[in-house]
């Protein structure tokens, strides 16, 4: 029996609701992504305390900056704020709701074209329930996956996640300088469609992958992976 089964046949449960989107306009896809605050803090110089992968964001394939006059009101997501710390940190500063207000308008607003996502609350809880049904922190683990001051190779990375959701997921890496000769992971991707069932992202799909000064990128299926433990250790 394949490991995904018990996940995906909990993912099919929730799809008895689902809502298909007709409008040929608007998203057909969202990216679920996590990043690692270890490498992400190496590259923005903040201070990572948290030893697990944190939301970046929830993004669908079309649109940026959909309705500005759409403001982020955090009292409309009262009720998510202590999940919304835990899982989706604004790793810059950890108290602020900036993150939060930046990802909404750049994102959100463009998912909320669909009525599934079609205000703050449907938008945000969307976004941590896929976060803890994915449950990407325990899946690297369960593959004995683990930060670590050794090197991975990329397709034993790719094929833990491939075998446990059995999609393909986007992984993006850090370099840590032009001619390293390892990379570091830093970002994964996870894809739904507009029922919220697993699909596979594309390797090709566009953006989104630089925040601020951090630059990540596909990973280089050669190089070997630095999985960097707290506290990050720079190899130049
Ligand atoms: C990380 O640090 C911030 C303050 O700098 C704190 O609010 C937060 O609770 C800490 N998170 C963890 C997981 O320790
Ligand atoms: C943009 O958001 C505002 C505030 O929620 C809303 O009244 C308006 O209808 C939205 N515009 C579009 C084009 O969706
Ligand atoms: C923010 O949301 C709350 C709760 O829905 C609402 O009462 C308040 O008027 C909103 N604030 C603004 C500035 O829209
Ligand atoms: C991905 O990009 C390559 C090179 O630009 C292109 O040849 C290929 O058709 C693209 N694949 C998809 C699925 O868009």
């Amino acid at each position: 029996m394949r490991l995904c089964y018990p996940l995906l046949l909990c993912l099919a449960a929730s799809l008895s609701s689902a809502y298909v989107i007709k409008s040929p306009h608007i998203w057909t896809k969202l990216i679920l992504t996590h990043h690692w605050p270890i490498t992400f803090c190496s590259e923005e110089h903040c201070h990572a305390n948290f030893s697990y992968w944190t939301l970046h964001g929830l993004w669908p394939d079309k649109g940026m900056n959909c309705n500005s006059s759409w403001h982020f009101n955090s009292s409309e997501i009262q009720d998510l704020l202590p999940d919304m710390k835990r899982s989706w940190p604004d790793l810059l500063k950890p108290t602020s709701s900036e993150f939060w207000k930046y990802e909404w308008h750049k994102h959100g607003t463009c998912a909320a074209e669909a009525e599934s996502l079609n205000s703050q609350h449907k938008y945000f809880s969307k976004a941590l329930e896929l976060y803890h049904k994915v449950d990407f922190n325990s899946i690297l683990k369960k593959f004995d996956i683990i930060p670590s001051e050794k090197y991975y190779t990329f397709s034993q990375i790719e094929g833990a996640i491939e075998n446990f959701y059995n999609i393909k997921p986007k992984i993006q890496c850090a370099k840590p300088t032009v001619n390293a000769d390892y990379q570091i992971l830093g970002q994964v991707e996870i894809c739904f469609g507009p029922d919220f069932s697993l699909v596979n992202c594309e390797k090709n799909s566009t953006g989104y992958t630089s925040f601020k000064k951090s630059e990540f990128s596909v990973c280089d299926h050669q190089k070997p992976v630095y999985y960097p433990p707290a506290p990050f250790t720079n190899r130049h």
